[in-house]
């Protein structure tokens, strides 16, 4: 018995990077999982995903769907509830870094950060919560940062966003704990991805290393097996918290 069989699970922003392997690794433990992406640019990449998921012998399918906007995601778990019957897990990974110092950040890339990174968390777990009630049961997975817990010079925008769903996880934990339904935060350090393609590559590269105590960046299979814990039943009497995956980061 795998540790989601038959579990319906959604992913956002699953195209590419962490979202991928989160897919992949719910999939490999027996998850239906309905996932989307936000540009037409990466209609080509869940395609190709939405056909590995399915090779693992579960059901997938790729949604297009903007999380930031709010009668999206009502349209998108409407469809999902629809064609899968139900939520069981929701992670909410869409995410996006605008990164600049506080003097040079304009309101335009504040209000995109908070949009993208906090308000859809908001949007998302506002539709998962209904059916999950019904079920009396739901694992909800909202993807902080290791730079919400501590601040990061320069991405003050990104900090507050992620600093947000904590307090978001928090309360949302407490709110549906009677209702069985659990909500908590995983906080990455620095993982292999687009994301953070500049750090790796970047002037003072091995500098940064210096400051992880394991001494590498994570991958994306790393923060995948944390979310799958608290996605199955692993992680039963776990809600409210923040999982730091970070390699013991201290910035
Ligand atoms: P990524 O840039 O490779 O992937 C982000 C995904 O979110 C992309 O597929 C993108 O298309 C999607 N996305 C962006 N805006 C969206 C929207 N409005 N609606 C739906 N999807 C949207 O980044 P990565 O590294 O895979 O990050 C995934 C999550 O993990 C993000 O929330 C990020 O903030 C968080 N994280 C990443 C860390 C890292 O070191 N890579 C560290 C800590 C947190």
């Amino acid at each position: 018995m795998k540790l989601l069989d038959g579990k319906v699970c959604i992913v956002t922003g699953a195209a590419r990077g962490i979202g991928e392997a989160i897919a992949l690794k719910l999939a490999e433990h027996g998850a239906n999982v309905a996932f989307t992406f936000v540009s037409s640019s990466s209609a080509d990449k869940a395609a190709a995903l939405e056909t590995k998921l399915a090779g693992l012998g579960v059901k997938a399918k790729a949604y297009q769907s903007n999380a930031a906007d709010f009668a999206a995601c009502e349209a998108f778990v409407s469809d999902v509830v629809k064609e899968f019957g139900t939520v069981d897990v929701c992670v909410n990974n869409a995410g996006i870094s605008k990164d600049n110092l506080l003097l040079r950040l304009s309101p335009e890339q504040w209000d995109e950060v908070i949009d993208v990174n906090l308000k859809s968390v908001y949007n998302m777990t506002k539709q998962v919560i209904r059916p999950m009630m019904k079920a009396k049961a739901g694992s909800i997975i909202n993807m902080s940062s290791i730079v919400g817990v501590r601040g990061n010079a320069g991405q003050a925008s990104y900090a507050a966003s992620k600093a947000g769903i904590i307090g978001f996880t928090k309360s949302v934990a407490l709110e549906l704990g009677s209702r069985n339904v659990r909500c908590n935060a995983i906080a990455p350090g620095f993982v292999e991805t687009d994301m953070t393609h500049y750090l790796k590559e970047g002037a003072g590269a091995e500098e940064f290393l210096k400051k992880i105590p394991l001494g590498r960046f994570g991958k994306g299979e790393e923060i995948a097996d944390a979310t799958l814990f608290l996605a199955s039943g692993m992680s039963s009497y776990i809600t409210g918290q923040v999982l730091s995956v970070c390699g013991g980061l201290n910035i």
